[in-house]
């Protein structure tokens, strides 16, 4: 079956961030730069790079940063333009692309990652939909891991999970999935359960923030009461969706840093500036000497 290409990506973005305060107490976690760019960006252009045309951002009231980001700055660009800095005003002027329009919703209340999809339905409408959490920043390299997950949705016609195998003392952090071969890399679902201890988890395969959904999941959201924690997860309703639909899971080609933790995030931070372009060579003899 072949079936359209994805073309809404959903951001939840209202979470609070508390492994990050204090920074994060005026700051959304998702503005955090890595190198010069915050982590929001990296996963816009990600979208964008596997064929994305809305980006839809479910917001709180203080991530107002995040809106300001991707609005245009008029200030900021005419005395760019005075000072003749060209490169820099290009820059600027590229956080949205041509073609590509961004959709604010707000979600009222932090009460979990499903409830803030479930805020996103009236924008999404009926069509499959990506979701990217930006803390989960993944470095595809030439093929960025939602054009991976895109390709195999175009081919299958059902949603697609990203995953990637944790330390087996990690599944208590993740949404876990037991599945069956279903081709390289491809797991078919038979299950999926949220944050799992290590004795009880069906395997080592975590659910990371990029996923495919087709709009079904919508349904099962609004009919999913509060799970662990109080919130309404998304991967309850993903367990559901599973009894009607085929779910794939997809071990992405690519490496994942958790820029929720701050371990992840400093790791992301020196991998990147590694390979920066301008900072890269200096930034290399600097950690030499280290
Ligand atoms: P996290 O579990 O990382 O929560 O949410 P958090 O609040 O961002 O961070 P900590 O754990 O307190 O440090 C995963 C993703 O889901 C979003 C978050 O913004 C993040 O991108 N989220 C979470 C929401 O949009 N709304 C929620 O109610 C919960």
């Amino acid at each position: 079956m072949s079936v359209g290409a994805i073309t809404k990506a959903v951001f939840p973005v209202a979470g609070m961030g508390t492994r990050f305060l204090p920074v994060t107490k005026a700051t959304p976690k998702e503005m955090l730069p890595i190198v010069d760019k915050p982590l929001i960006q990296y996963a816009a252009e990600e979208a964008v790079a596997a064929g994305v045309r809305e980006l839809i951002f479910v917001t709180s009231s203080s991530k107002r940063a995040i809106e300001d980001h991707f609005d245009k700055n008029y200030e900021l660009e005419s005395e760019l333009e005075k000072r003749g800095k060209r490169e820099l005003l290009e820059i600027v002027q590229g956080v949205v692309p041509e073609g590509v329009s961004c959709v604010y919703v707000r979600q009222p209340e932090a009460l979990g990652l499903g409830h803030a999809v479930l805020c996103a339905r009236p924008v999404v409408g009926k069509d499959p939909f990506a979701v990217i959490l930006a803390d989960d920043l993944i470095d595809g390299g030439a093929d960025p891991c939602l054009a991976q997950m895109s390709r195999l949705h175009a081919e299958h016609g059902c949603s697609v999970l990203g995953v990637e195998e944790v330390p087996a003392a990690d599944t208590d952090k993740y949404g876990i999935v037991d599945t069956e071969d279903a081709g390289e890399r491809i797991g078919r679902l038979r299950s999926i359960v949220e944050k799992p201890r290590p004795a009880e988890a069906p395997s080592r395969l975590a659910v990371v923030g990029r996923y495919i959904l087709t709009p079904r999941i919508f349904d099962l959201l609004a009919a999913t009461p509060r799970g662990a924690g109080g919130e309404i997860q998304l991967t309850d309703a993903i367990a559901r969706l599973l009894e009607s639909e085929t779910v794939l899971a997809y071990r992405f080609h690519g490496r994942r840093y958790d820029c929720g933790s701050k371990l992840g995030y400093l790791q992301a931070t020196v991998e990147y500036a590694r390979k920066h372009p301008e900072l890269g060579p200096g930034f290399e003899a600097y950690l030499k000497g280290v």
